[in-house]
């Protein structure tokens, strides 16, 4: 939780898991601050975070299935504005005395929401919207008859009730989505509610944030040391930072080279938070010591249990070493934060790279993140000056390029690989897609074929390029990358590359494939 209580709060009510969390994305667009809650969070505790609003969201399930995710009747007594969405609504018209409509199957689809336009509340929700206005509509039950005290805003052809208004206690009800973009004018909609209804100010932004977020770090971290892990991924930086512009000289950053890196990533970690930010820095250089242990290891698997373990023995030792550090900073963030505490959430990420370190060292962790998305952080590393290369970088597994070497890994193979992944990073920057793409990378297959280059055979690697767009990675789909662009990266691998004389391009999606090879 935000613990500034200056910062404008509003208290998303997830009734299905990932429902809150585009609504969420949507509230913090129009800067206002948010928090996604269990469903179930007692009234009083709600009401302790001081919000100016409170959002209830969507769900799959039904208001009359056994043991349907419910809130505490309450919420609506606590004179704080209240958007029932979908799901959200329904359940409030239940909870209220309304009549709502069982229904066995779900209406999902576009509809015409007509704005009434003669109703009371009209200049608050609907403000600036056309009628009749497109919205997405995805629900089973229906509102029959409204709760006492409410009005309709809103109708569509089958719902007399898709939008509705109880003026005097300021609780808003809508059957359809304002959060997608297939609603027209939802963006509108929901700015309207925390604005004009909220009467938030919008002044959420990532300015604001570091401003609050250093102090707040040297209060968590007012004696001692505090140590950091870093990856020169765009998270694990900007917790840096921002620990660093909290307490300084008492940070010491630790980056675990395993020599499984990409071509000059190890050089950019180096020259961005040693020679440009100043920060302590240990640097393990520890390639040796990983390929010792990967010798002869061709099992994915094994390869993963091996690096992931070494990788905790190279950090424990080296922060071991650093006197009186009472402090871990993690780069977590608010995704994984919802998936670990509320109880609609169904998956639950294992913590990559430093997950669950290191049990023997009793140190507190310490999130900078925990409050934010991924592209807030982003903008916050864009604030902080981060470099592009850092603040933009795509995700990158913690075993490294050793995944993405079919087989054994070896100096050779590396040298290889990171060559090619080098040519398919500048290519696909250069045609200006890095950012829209989620991966782009080559992979290097244990596979030769022959071919042939000036008088000569060869007999040599292929290389397989890899590229998805993915909101999350747990799903993915083959980049349709122009003929051009593959043309000019396979040539260019060819030709540039010693060692790989074949390129192919795998246009599996996940699932059934996955994003990386092993
Ligand atoms: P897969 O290959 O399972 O990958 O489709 C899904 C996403 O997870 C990343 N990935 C990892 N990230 N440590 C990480 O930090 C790992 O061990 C790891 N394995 C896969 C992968 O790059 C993709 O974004």
């Amino acid at each position: 939780m935000s613990s500034d209580p200056a910062v404008e709060n509003v208290v998303i009510l997830d009734f299905g898991a990932q429902y809150g969390q585009l609504i969420a994305r949507r509230v913090r667009e129009a800067h206002v601050f948010c928090e996604i809650l269990p469903n179930d969070t007692p009234a009083p505790e709600i009401a302790s975070r001081n919000p100016r609003g409170i959002i209830l969201t969507g769900g799959p399930a039904s208001v009359y299935d056994e043991g349907s995710p419910r809130c505490d009747p309450a919420v609506f007594e606590l004179g704080v504005p209240v958007l029932g969405i979908c799901y959200g609504m329904q359940l409030m018209s239940l909870l209220l005395g309304g009549d709502v409509r069982r229904s066995g199957k779900r209406e999902y689809g576009k509809a015409d929401l007509e704005v009434l336009g003669d109703a009371p509340g009209r200049e608050g929700l609907f403000s600036g919207v056309e009628s009749p206005t497109q919205c997405w509509m995805s629900h089973g039950d229906s509102v029959l008859t409204a709760p006492g005290g409410f009005v309709a805003l809103g109708r569509t052809r089958n719902a007399p009730f898709a939008a509705i208004v109880d003026p005097r206690r300021r609780l808003y009800g809508v059957q359809f989505h304002p959060e997608v973009v297939h609603t027209h004018r939802g963006r509108e909609i929901l700015r309207n509610f925390l604005y004009r209804i909220c009467g938030c100010s919008g002044t959420w932004d990532m300015g604001s944030f570091i401003h609050n977020a250093v102090p707040r770090l040297g209060e968590q971290m007012s004696d001692g040391r505090a140590i950091c892990a870093l990856s020169g991924g765009v998270d694990s930086s900007v917790a840096a930072v921002l620990a660093h512009m909290a307490i300084g000289d008492r940070l010491t950053c630790i980056f675990v080279d395993h020599g499984l890196l990409r071509k000059g990533e190890a050089e950019q970690v180096e020259r961005t938070f040693r020679e440009r930010f100043h920060i302590n820095l240990i640097h393990v250089k520890a390639a040796e010591r990983f390929l010792e242990r990967l010798r002869g290891v061709t099992d994915p698997e094994s390869k993963r249990k091996i690096i992931g373990h070494e990788f905790i023995r190279v950090f424990e030792e080296e922060a071991a070493r650093i006197e009186g550090a009472r402090y871990l900073i993690q780069g977590t963030l608010y995704p994984d934060v919802i998936e670990s505490g509320t109880r609609t959430a169904a998956v639950i990420k294992t913590h990559h790279n430093v997950g669950g370190l290191p049990p023997g060292m009793k140190l507190k962790i310490v999130e900078p993140l925990r409050d934010l998305f991924k592209d807030e952080v982003r903008e916050v590393a864009r604030e902080l000056g981060l470099p592009e290369e850092i603040a933009w970088r795509q995700p990158f597994p913690g075993p490294g390029l050793a995944i993405r070497i079919i087989g054994e890994v070896t100096t050779e193979k590396l040298d290889i690989l990171r060559e090619a992944d080098a040519i398919v990073i500048e290519e696909i920057r250069e045609a200006g897609l890095y950012r829209q793409i989620w991966q782009s990378f080559a992979v290097l297959s244990s596979m030769k074929s022959v071919g042939v280059m000036g008088d000569g055979r060869t007999y040599a690697y292929t290389a397989i390029l890899r590229a998805v767009t993915s909101d999350d990675g747990m799903t993915a789909d083959w980049v349709r990358l122009p003929y051009d662009l593959l043309e000019r990266i396979s040539s260019r691998i060819v030709n540039e590359v010693k060692g790989i004389n074949r390129v192919v391009y795998d246009i599996t999606s996940k699932p059934p494939g996955t994003i990386e090879w092993e």
